[in-house]
């Protein structure tokens, strides 16, 4: 979008009124009306989730790193028809076959909420976002996907009463946040317009949650590290990338330096935790945003690990400035007890198992290849 357009989207969503509701003299908990004026009636409520049914899931962005791996467990879980992937990109033959996918435009009010409408959702896993290093590159198309396209689902999920799940990052914290380890609570002042926008979505969804009732629900993810899915433009993408360069040519070239250390995560214990947060009952979640966290590391270390495995492995270091200057500023490590205390988050792989892991995925698949 042109940011002339984009600005007169902004104008336009400035001059709206905040809500066409007068200002409550009471508590507005649970009001169950959105910023868009559209009021509760029961048509919503009938779209609502009940504990004895499947909910009915859209995955936003479902073409990303995550949201293909995250249809696979839903669907196993709640049936095949009850999830459906979306994305503005066309699907491999794999993925279009594998269940249910929709175009859905998350800049498109309209589209979305037809979706929403003529599906009957009731959770919605909002994953349409730039990353870290990408949204540097083109600040203006990350403020409108991860804030204005946020707006929208945040509405549109108020008005049907969904359960929402927004991702959050380690990048949500900046220089000035704790590093080592970052708590849920903390000072938040990001210096990129990744984690602005992240920490928009988790003040925004909490104030939501408050003032309208919705269901929000927010983990801030580490790095994560899948094995058949690549990132896109983050920061912690050399540690997917370690992999493919390992199988295919024995050398990584990494572009941040040996001791840069980040928290990561396996990709199951990832879309696991997201599945458990999404199942969590709401009495257990006296916060609507936590860190989860499985291990922190070094390129150094992991280099360390790969070489277990590939004992010619060869790793060299060509430093690229803007990500290595992110990744400075996010934390090391994450404090995720409230998350272990208030809903049983636990992790099941830490380094060692990570690498095997990822190394028995790579090498059948390069053997399938070479067969
Ligand atoms: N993986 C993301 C990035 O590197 C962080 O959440 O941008």
């Amino acid at each position: 979008m042109p940011f002339w357009l984009l600005n007169q989207v902004f104008s336009q969503v400035l001059q709206r009124p905040a809500c066409g509701y007068p200002t409550p003299i009471v508590p507005v908990q649970f009001l169950g009306i959105s910023a868009r004026q559209v009021t509760s009636d029961a048509s919503f409520r009938s779209a609502s989730f009940s504990d004895t049914e499947h909910p009915r899931v859209l995955i936003t962005g479902g073409l990303g790193q995550l949201g293909v791996g995250l249809a696979k467990l839903l669907r196993k879980r709640f049936g095949k028809d009850n999830v459906i992937l979306s994305d503005i990109r066309k699907p491999s033959d794999h993925v279009f076959y594998s269940g249910p996918f929709i175009y859905s435009d998350i800049l498109d009010y309209k589209n979305l909420r037809e979706i929403v409408v003529n599906n009957r959702i009731t959770w919605l896993i909002h994953y349409s976002a730039l990353l870290s290093a990408v949204g540097e590159a083109n600040v203006s198309l990350a403020r409108a996907v991860n804030i204005t396209g946020l707006h929208n689902v945040l509405d549109i999920a108020t008005e049907h009463n969904l359960r929402l799940f927004v991702p959050s990052t380690i990048g949500a914290f900046g220089p000035s946040s704790p590093r080592n380890p970052a708590p849920d609570l903390c000072i938040q002042r990001p210096r990129t317009i990744y984690g602005v926008s992240k920490v928009h979505a988790e003040l925004i969804g909490e104030y939501y949650h408050y003032r309208y009732g919705l269901d929000f629900r927010c983990l801030r993810y580490p790095g994560i590290i899948s094995a058949d899915t690549q990132p896109g433009g983050g920061t912690t993408d050399y540690a997917v990338q370690i992999f493919h360069d390992a199988i295919k040519s024995g050398k990584f070239q990494c572009y941040l330096k040996p001791d840069t250390r980040l928290p990561m995560m396996y990709i199951d214990d990832c879309l696991r935790a997201t599945l458990e947060i999404m199942e969590a009952s709401s009495d257990s979640l006296p916060m609507r945003t936590y860190n989860i966290n499985a291990m922190s590391f070094t390129p150094e270390e992991l280099a360390q690990e790969v070489v277990k495995h590939l004992p010619e492995f060869q790793v060299t270091y060509n430093v690229d400035a803007v990500r290595q200057a992110i990744a400075d500023s996010w934390p090391m490590n994450f404090d995720d007890s409230n998350a272990r205390k208030d809903w049983g988050w636990k992790h099941y792989y830490d380094l060692p198992e990570l690498v095997t892991v990822m190394f028995s995925f790579h090498t059948s698949e390069s053997r399938a290849a070479h067969a």
